[in-house]
């Protein structure tokens, strides 16, 4: 269920039988020639949806922009700052609380967000450390998922692509927004056909040692087929770890 799709008394009379929440978190980015700008955003929300729908989580609007700022020197990229997306975690988990939402399973769709997260939770439990009760009476807990990495996602990607899936631009991300919106997919050639691989600064910098965008992957070899088995896996294991977040004390 949709949190965006419910009445207000739906959240409420809903909370009565579970406290969880999925939030979708992806990013606004290049993803070399011939993945969308919005993947991280939109395989975080089509993971998400499938996850709600498969264990009947409610999932709350997707977060479409992230950290990104190395991405910056490619046409269409929007960012954060760290600081501001720590701000944007940090107001909607205590958004949630203040309403008894006290496990919030953040979906994560770009690897670039993990260290930000990471701090905004810090932010939040620090609150009720320094503060007391009164500033998280709820005790939330929160989680980031990456839809990419569990164990299962990650032994489909090395069969389907080994080498070529990279890590940015990636060959499974694009499969996937080629599933989950077929009408979009492009196909272009790739030269070199692997892209080459270093570490990330700023964003002049990124231009300079990856031109295309992509970083030691080949998205050529994306296809809607391996996208709905990319999605079938990726549902499954995050659907999982939820229930298991859930329960856990
Ligand atoms: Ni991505």
């Amino acid at each position: 269920m949709l949190l965006h799709h419910c009445t207000w008394q739906e959240v409420e009379a809903r909370l009565e039988r579970s406290t969880g929440i999925i939030v979708p978190i992806g990013s606004t980015e290049q993803h070399g020639p011939n993945g969308l700008l919005g993947t991280d955003a939109l395989c975080a929300e089509v993971v998400s949806h499938g996850v709600g729908e498969a264990v009947d989580a409610l999932v709350a609007p997707t977060i479409a922009v992230g950290m990104a700022q190395h991405h910056l020197g490619f046409a269409g990229s929007i960012t954060l700052r760290p600081s501001t997306l720590i701000a944007v975690v940090c107001d909607t988990v205590h958004s949630l609380a203040r309403h008894g939402f006290d496990r919030i399973f953040f979906v994560n769709g770009h690897g670039g967000n993990i260290a930000t997260f990471s701090a905004a939770f810090s932010e939040i439990y620090a609150g009720r450390s320094l503060h007391g009760q009164g500033f998280n009476p709820t005790a939330v807990r929160c989680r980031l998922k990456n839809w990419f990495d569990g164990p299962a996602i990650k032994s489909l990607s090395e069969e389907l692509y080994g080498e070529a899936e990279g890590s940015h631009a990636t060959p499974s991300e694009v499969s996937l927004t080629q599933y989950a919106f077929p009408e979009t997919a492009k196909h272009v050639a790739m030269s070199p056909e692997i892209a080459p691989k270093g570490p990330i600064y700023d964003a002049q910098d990124y231009r300079d040692r990856f031109p295309d965008g992509r970083i030691g992957s080949n998205p050529a070899l994306a296809s809607p087929e391996a996208g709905k088995r990319l999605f079938d896996t990726a549902v499954g294991e995050v659907a999982e770890e939820y229930l298991r977040f859930l329960k856990a004390s």
